[in-house]
């Protein structure tokens, strides 16, 4: 499947299962915290509440039901729950 939808903090927008959830996520106006981009500090975990990942090897500990936005991809629609208000810019559009 490459076409997903991705539900971050209730709010659905459209991805792919090609790239990282954390640059989806930016290209859709999302600024989700980052520091590493490369699975090693943890800044970018959030739960995953419905559907699959894949996500490369991390050095950063996350809970059983958490994932990592900068090196996890979607393999189905997926819904995501980041513990803060995640701001949305105006000029990118929700589906
Ligand atoms: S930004 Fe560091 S683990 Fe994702």
């Amino acid at each position: 499947m490459s076409r997903v939808t991705i539900t971050v903090n209730g709010v659905k927008v459209h991805g792919n299962s090609r790239e990282p959830l954390l640059n989806q996520l930016e290209k859709a106006g999302f600024q989700p915290e980052y520091q590493c981009r490369n699975g090693m500090c943890g800044a970018c975990r959030c739960q995953l509440t419905t559907g699959a990942v894949d996500q490369q090897d991390s050095m950063a500990f996350i809970a059983p039901n958490e994932v990592l936005a900068c090196c996890s991809t979607p393999k189905t629609d997926v819904e995501l729950e980041f513990s803060y208000q995640l701001a949305q810019q105006e000029n990118k559009k929700a589906i």
